[in-house]
């Protein structure tokens, strides 16, 4: 059972924490190369146009070490839709409340801005069952699943989650 996320500062990342972000997506080891770099090239753009395509949120720890990293941003073409894109804490700070305090606030800041649905994918791959066990216990429901869509026997699971948009006006990230 992981403790409320105690210390944890949650804030816009900073460019210069880029390194950081790229080990950490490579410390969790689930992401195939070409992944790698699509997770940079939204954390780019995420901190060099925030809001533009793409709203990121760091979690630094006391010492202010980015520990983990969220992406999201309005889906196109839709009314209220918002698709978190990218979520990965450092394993050394694994079931601490990270992954949480970072769903948590992406979800205050897409409610403060109109969103009602959160979509996020991910794989049906075996070594994805602790994220989509996260993704559950933040009450995220699976909404569609597409066999083979990443790979052979690699399904693209959907999961949404339904928001209250007037549950948060002031949590603007
Ligand atoms: C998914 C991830 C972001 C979770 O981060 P985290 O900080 O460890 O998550 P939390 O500590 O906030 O966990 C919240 C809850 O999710 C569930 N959960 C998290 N990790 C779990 C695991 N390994 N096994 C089972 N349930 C888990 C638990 O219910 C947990 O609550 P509890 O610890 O009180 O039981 C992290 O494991 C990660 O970076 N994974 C690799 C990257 C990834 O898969 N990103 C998503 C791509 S689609």
């Amino acid at each position: 059972m992981s403790a409320p996320a105690a210390n944890l500062t949650l804030k816009l990342p900073r460019p210069s924490d880029r390194d950081r972000v790229d080990r950490i997506v490579a410390a969790t080891g689930v992401f195939r190369p070409d992944e790698h770099a699509v997770a940079l090239e939204v954390f780019d753009g995420a901190v060099a146009h925030p809001g533009v395509d793409y709203h990121a949120l760091g979690a630094y720890d006391e010492g202010d070490r980015l520990i983990g990293f969220a992406c999201y941003g309005a889906t196109p073409c839709t009314v209220h839709t918002w698709d978190l894109y990218w979520i990965a804490v450092d394993p050394g700070a694994h079931r601490q409340g990270t992954g949480r305090a970072l769903m948590e606030a992406s979800e205050h800041d897409i409610a403060a801005r109109g969103g009602t649905l959160v979509v996020v994918e991910t794989s049906s791959r075996p070594d994805y069952g602790p994220t989509r066990a996260f993704y559950e216990a933040l009450g995220y429901d699976p909404a569609a699943r597409i066999p083979d869509f990443y790979a052979p026997n690699d399904d693209l699971v959907t999961y949404t989650k339904r928001l209250d948009s007037s549950r948060s006006t002031s949590r603007h990230v």
